[in-house]
């Protein structure tokens, strides 16, 4: 049975080029085939180094073969030339061929060293600083009881901090070293004098009622500036809130009944609490009010110095100076003051020992008052029950 017995068409076979190029019928030619073969299993160097060998413009083998041509015998000259071209001809395209599977093969290794699976930078959440949800959930207890939110400037003038709030002309806290003066003259129209950096927020008593006559019920949030060292118990810049309430008939009582009413709801409606006796220009009586340490819950421990207490506000009946000088008739009206410092609250409620770790915006501390998710902390939400 011959070669064709499976079909009419003539059996041909496909020579495939770079695999098995046809002999040239030169010896030392075909000797260069095996090497034209072994292209596609090239390393990058041995690549690199058999193309000078085969092609190189000095002593490429290829070369010294076309070099060779006008020394061969007149009658070979042509087919040995023809022969040695479409020799190199082959082997450039195998070199093009491995050169460009090299790339494609380094390419992709790279893409893998790609990983694509590595997570993501985690996303920082931001939260309300601690102080700045006490004064929201504070200020919103007072919104409770008919309290609205009022402000003033932090640069105040001498007349408004302290001559309007009853200090005598020339008391020691007006000293230019007790106080932080601004270098800068009296606003025009202002009668205030020389001007200051707030040292609390009872200033804002005063344009409260130079502004709106009684019945007034304000809270008033801010920051306030003294010539404090910068320790674990004291900064140079903090908050206050005031709380201001005039109308006709107020007494001592509604004084105490909203500040209980108040400890009870930002600390726990259990919370014990005290008024001692105390001193303020402008009101009178004045006391200070403690609540029970919530460390401890009284029994004494190292955050309340062994007393089971924690003072946490000033207050008292305003002065009658105070509406003399901001022409509120004293005769008619009676009112009441508070001021209370969220820093020194928020190191109460949560038994922070440093005052500095509230200013320092380090994440490994603020980290710890991000509220978890779904119950993001702010005003009423995040109040104790
Ligand atoms: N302003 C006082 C202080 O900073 C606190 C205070 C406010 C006291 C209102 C009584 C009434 O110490």
């Amino acid at each position: 049975m011959g070669p064709f017995a499976l079909g009419g068409r003539p059996h041909r076979v496909y020579h495939e080029k770079s695999c098995m190029p046809d002999p040239t019928g030169y010896a030392e030619l075909d000797a260069l085939i095996p090497r034209l073969q072994a292209i596609p299993g090239l390393s990058p160097d041995a690549l690199a180094s058999e193309i000078v060998a085969v092609l190189g413009r000095k002593n490429g083998e290829l070369t010294l073969a076309l070099r060779s041509v006008p020394t061969r015998p007149p009658e070979e000259r042509k087919s040995y030339g023809a022969a040695v071209n479409r020799l190199k001809v082959e082997f450039e395209q195998a070199f093009a061929r491995r050169g460009e599977a090299l790339d494609a093969e380094r390419r992709s290794r790279e893409q893998a060293a790609l990983d694509l699976t590595m997570p993501s930078r985690r996303r920082w959440i931001g939260a309300e600083h601690p102080v700045t949800r006490v004064i929201a959930e504070i200020v919103e207890i007072f919104r409770g009881l008919g309290f609205t939110v009022a402000v003033g400037p932090e640069v105040e003038s001498e007349w408004h901090n302290f001559i309007a709030l009853n200090f005598p002309p020339n008391h020691p806290a007006m000293d230019m070293h007790d106080t932080l003066y601004v270098d800068a003259p009296p606003l025009a129209g202002d009668q205030g004098g020389r001007l200051l950096l707030r040292t609390h927020t009872s200033p804002v008593q005063i344009r409260t009622l130079l502004e709106s006559p009684p019945p007034v019920r304000v809270v008033i949030p801010g920051m306030v500036y003294r010539n404090d060292p910068f320790d674990p118990s004291h900064a140079p810049v903090f908050s206050q809130i005031e709380g201001l309430a005039v109308d006709e008939g107020i007494s001592f009582v509604d004084l105490k009944a909203t500040l209980v009413h108040f400890a009870h709801q930002f600390f726990t409606p259990t919370t014990k609490v005290r008024f001692r006796p105390s001193f303020f220009p402008f009101t009178e009586p004045s006391a200070e009010m403690d609540v029970e340490c919530q460390l401890c819950h009284g029994s004494g421990c190292p955050a309340c110095k062994g007393t089971g207490w924690m003072e946490i506000l000033g207050c008292g009946m305003v002065h009658p100076a105070v509406f003399e000088h901001t022409g509120v008739d004293p005769e008619r009206y009676t009112g009441w003051a508070f001021g209370m410092g969220p820093h020194r609250i928020t190191m109460l409620r949560y038994g922070i020992p440093d005052i500095r770790l509230l200013y320092d915006g380090d994440m490994r501390f603020l980290e710890q008052f991000v509220p978890a998710a779904g119950q993001r902390a702010s005003g009423a939400a995040g109040r104790h029950a």
